[in-house]
């Protein structure tokens, strides 16, 4: 999938942007502050409607505007322009001109995979940036998965304010344990098939950017539920109606990263905990092109100043063979200098306040 033009209309610190972008590898470079997440940013905004950073669409509109557009024509089996414009007080996307009906219909029109250098979570936080990681990619690739996510949630939101009432209303808590049982099946379902799809592409990455025979990565799903969802949450109900929140069920699960069979968050060093997440991303980016026939967007903020020369050294050559096949990259960085070899087929950008410009790096 190639981004062919974005364009940015107060959006953050960049008040304009009319960009003509080719394929391959751009690494966009600059000061701090200068707007290089931001242009990311705006690139994700397009996949998933959301900020990798967390932001709100608020913070998106640029400090004294009304609200901010992102517009990009994006080339993968088909051409297609997107047109968002967001305020306070009016939002407006269309697909070819045609306004969307609904965001179901929209979410996965344009692939990206985002590597940040807040994904150390993945392997130091809680379970959830893991379950977000596995459902991110079942979003992308199940049909339904997205609403199946969100009526669970919404079944056990439910489930637990009536175990809240004293006493719940037996009938009614039947039928509230009844979905949050179909659709926490569902959704177990899709992550324990996920799992061992991503977990071999990961493995190979990981042994491609640690370069140590020993280092062998093991990803393993370990849901909350061991057996049958709707006996284990009759056999937790006392403890449920006690605590007023359902205590298991897929909202609880995690995955566990093994390297040399040992627990990735507590025992891998800094330098194996970054390489994981890398090779965790690289899995996903594999396991989507190899579903859709063509690579997403990778989007790489600041990852590369956070490795040690080795690591860096074994994560160009992922991104060339990236390139090689046919995905298009946006990595940004500080870093001015670039070994002519690796930087040969790739094209440099410089931002500063939000503007762009065409650079050549030193070497
Ligand atoms: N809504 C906004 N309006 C105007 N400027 C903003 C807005 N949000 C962030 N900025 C500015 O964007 C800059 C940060 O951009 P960022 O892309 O994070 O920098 P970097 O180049 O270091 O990745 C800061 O100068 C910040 O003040
Ligand atoms: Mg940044």
């Amino acid at each position: 999938m190639t981004l062919r033009e974005l364009r940015l209309r107060t959006f953050r610190n960049i008040s304009r942007l009319d960009w003509t972008i080719g394929s391959g590898v751009h690494v966009l470079t600059g000061a701090n502050a200068q707007g290089k997440t931001n242009l990311l940013e705006s690139i994700y905004l397009l996949s998933t409607m959301k900020s990798f950073r967390g932001a709100t669409h608020h913070e998106m509109i640029q400090e004294g505007k009304k609200g901010y557009f992102v517009g990009a024509h994006v080339e993968a089996e088909t051409d297609t322009r997107i047109k968002f414009y967001w305020s306070p007080r009016e939002r407006k996307l269309t697909l070819n001109e045609e306004p969307v009906p609904s965001l179901a219909d929209y979410l996965g029109v344009v692939k990206t995979v985002v590597f940040s250098s807040a994904d150390i979570e993945l392997v130091r936080g809680s379970g959830r940036f893991r379950r977000r990681f596995i459902d991110l990619i079942c979003c992308q690739t199940i049909p339904g998965y997205l609403l199946c996510l969100q009526n669970y949630s919404k079944a056990v939101k439910s489930r637990n304010l009536l175990l809240k009432r004293r006493p719940p209303d037996p009938r009614l808590l039947a039928s509230f344990t009844d979905q949050v049982v179909q659709l926490g099946n569902q959704i177990m379902e899709a992550r324990k098939n996920m799992v061992p799809k991503i977990s071999p592409m990961a493995r190979l990455a990981f042994r491609q950017i640690s370069k140590e025979r020993d280092e062998e990565l093991l990803i393993e799903y370990q849901p909350s539920v061991r057996q049958d969802f709707a006996h284990e949450l009759e056999r937790h109900f006392p403890r449920d109606s006690q605590s007023g929140s359902t205590g298991i069920g897929p909202h609880r699960d995690d995955i566990l990263f093994k390297i040399q069979n040992r627990d990735a968050a507590r025992y891998a060093s800094e330098g194996q905990q970054r390489s994981l997440v890398i090779s965790l991303k690289m899995a996903q980016s594999q396991f989507l092109r190899g579903l859709f026939g063509y690579s997403p967007i990778l989007l790489i903020d600041d990852v590369m100043g956070e490795l040690d020369p080795h690591r860096k050294a074994a994560f160009l050559p992922l991104l060339h063979n990236a390139q090689s096949q046919s995905a298009q990259v946006f990595m940004t960085t500080t870093e001015t200098s670039w070994p002519k070899d690796i930087a040969r087929n790739w094209t440099f950008w410089a931002l500063q306040t939000g503007h762009l410009s065409h650079f050549k790096p030193a070497q």
